[in-house]
């Protein structure tokens, strides 16, 4: 199948526009358009032929039937033996999921309804620190059990009407100083989230805020949360169990914020605007199960994808949010992406014949334009772009300021189709008064190739429910590249190697032995060695 796309990729129109002027319906037919979105993917070298044979690859990849499992909690993650099971979090309705003949439902629901009442307690003063009502509430994670609470409490700050929430993940002690700077350990509570509570970094930051709140209150443990599957080192740690909320396996952790993991952001925005953003996921859920797969929005999304970095081999792409409230989402996308997507073997181990997935990365709009769109624009490298900007902003009084913001997003992937061709460049330099071999060398400075590829997400606003909708937007789309690349999406054993590593290194730099290191690692042992106090 591959090679099919490739040959339509080789043999594409390199003139984007002329699309356009060829198809008068082309925008509308080569976008989506579900609930308050739009999915504009007109901007890119997809012709009808193109987008068949990309179809024609998820079918035959059966992507129907692998998310008709997922959703039914078949043990699709096969190399771990587990389900994946991220949607029956937001399955509200409470409609039966059977893993291994068991309904799930009735405990997930619980959690929720746990979840919500100890948020409420927290809320109204009713859980209280050992100094009184709770002012700061300090979750400690890494990976997914960070970048999707930290991610989404910044994008639906405009609801935030609970505690302060602050976020901390770095095992870099200057992560948890700054953060506990100027909180107040009485009224600060604290969140260890971790689903496997043993993870390196996130165990030796809830030391750090034990011991920082055991020099004033006296008894740490009542100001401490659990969010985790392992109720064993939990129980260890001193956590009494009605501060546990725990989750099953078939939850992987970058999939994680709409259980327990979420629990900070629950706080911050408050139980309903928490469940607006599940019911937003559970929307897309159904759109993915529902709709045709040429009309299904995850589906294409994941076929832009896969036909820019498999069939016209882009090696990266990247996500651009015009909205400063999204600025952690390109992180989070990357976990979401890369963790899930980045293998070297197929399902059955063998290695992959194509690369599997892209680089990803961004920034928010417009700052990127300051910094990195250079390259995008003129650089030797095609970087597809992922737009997504909000109709409205949430500041009415800043209308001005959100008409700009839009502006640029929109002029973004204008002038990246378009570019500027060498005629109009020498145009330009002669009004200037050039001539000669000196305006040629400064038009080809200002020429903008042009036909670079891009997307564009519109919405309404950035509410709960639309975040919601977008985050399980780019989850299913993940999971459909990853079908059709034929591999596992959920493991992630690529981030063990680096774990034990370090495990080894950190008695090096106390001993100083370098006995069995290379020599560059000896060397870089030797000079911090030297070079600390
Ligand atoms: O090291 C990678 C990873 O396992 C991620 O997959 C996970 O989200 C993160 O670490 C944190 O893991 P835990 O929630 O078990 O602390």
């Amino acid at each position: 199948m591959i090679d099919r796309i490739r040959e339509l990729a080789e043999a594409a129109s390199d003139d984007i526009a002329a699309f356009f002027t060829e198809d008068a319906g082309r925008a509308e037919a080569f976008s989506i358009r579900f609930d308050g979105m739009l999915f504009d993917y007109s901007k890119t070298h997809i012709s009808s032929e193109a987008r068949d044979a990309l179809l024609d690859w998820a079918e035959a990849s059966r992507v129907a039937t692998r998310r008709d499992a997922m959703f039914a909690g078949q043990a699709i993650n096969e190399t771990e033996g587990r389900a994946v099971l991220h949607t029956a979090l937001r399955n509200l309705g409470g409609a039966p999921v059977l893993v291994d003949g068991r309904d799930v439902m009735p405990e997930v629901l619980e959690t929720l309804a746990r979840m919500e009442r100890f948020c409420e307690d927290v809320r109204q003063g009713f859980v209280q620190g050992q100094g009184g009502t709770i002012t700061d509430v300090v979750n400690i994670g890494i990976g997914g059990s960070h970048l999707g609470p930290e991610m989404a409490a910044l994008a639906l700050s405009p609801y935030q009407d609970g505690p302060r929430c602050h976020f901390v993940s770095n095992v870099d002690g200057a992560d948890i100083s700054d953060c506990l700077q100027g909180l107040n350990p009485e009224t600060t509570l604290v969140i260890v989230a971790s689903k496997s509570f043993t993870t390196v970094e996130t165990m030796t930051n809830a030391e750090t805020a034990r011991a920082w709140m055991a020099g004033v209150v006296k008894d740490p443990g009542q100001q401490f949360v659990a969010l985790s599957t392992a109720d064993d080192k939990v129980a260890a740690f001193g956590i009494a169990p009605e501060r546990v909320f725990g989750f099953e396996d078939w939850v992987g952790g970058r999939y994680s914020v709409w259980g327990p993991i979420g629990l900070s952001l629950m706080i911050a925005v408050g139980p309903e605007r928490f469940r607006e953003m599940l019911e937003g996921a559970a929307s897309m859920d159904r759109h993915f199960q529902e709709a045709p797969l040429a009309k299904n929005m995850p589906v294409l999304l994941a076929l832009v994808g896969l036909w820019h970095h498999q069939g016209r081999g882009y090696p990266t792409r990247a996500v651009l949010p015009y909205d400063q409230r999204l600025s952690r989402l390109p992180a989070y996308f990357q976990q979401l992406e890369m963790e899930s997507n980045g293998k070297r073997v197929s399902m059955a181990g063998e290695p992959l014949t194509m690369p599997s997935g892209p680089v990803v990365w961004g920034e928010p709009g417009t700052n990127g334009q300051h910094a990195f769109y250079q390259l995008i624009h003129q650089g030797t490298q095609v970087v597809p772009c992922e737009f997504m900007v909000a109709a409205q902003g949430h500041e009415p009084e800043l209308a001005h300021h959100h008409r700009l913001l839009v502006a640029n997003c929109l002029a973004q992937s204008e002038a990246l189709m378009r570019g500027r061709g060498i005629e109009e460049a020498r145009a330009l330099m002669a009004e200037k008064g050039f001539n000669g071999k000196e305006l040629e060398r400064q038009a080809a400075h200002r020429a903008f190739p042009g036909n670079r590829p891009s997307t564009t997400l519109v919405y309404d606003k950035l509410t709960p429910r639309r975040l919601g909708q977008i985050v399980a937007l780019y989850e299913h789309r993940v999971f459909v590249e990853g079908v059709m690349l034929g591999i596992n999406s959920f493991d992630q054993w690529g981030v063990e190697l680096g774990k034990v590593l370090a495990k080894e290194i950190e008695p090096v730099l106390e001993s100083g032995d370098t006995t069995g290191k290379d020599a560059s690692t000896a060397q870089l042992v030797d000079f911090i060695r030297a070079n600390r106090t």
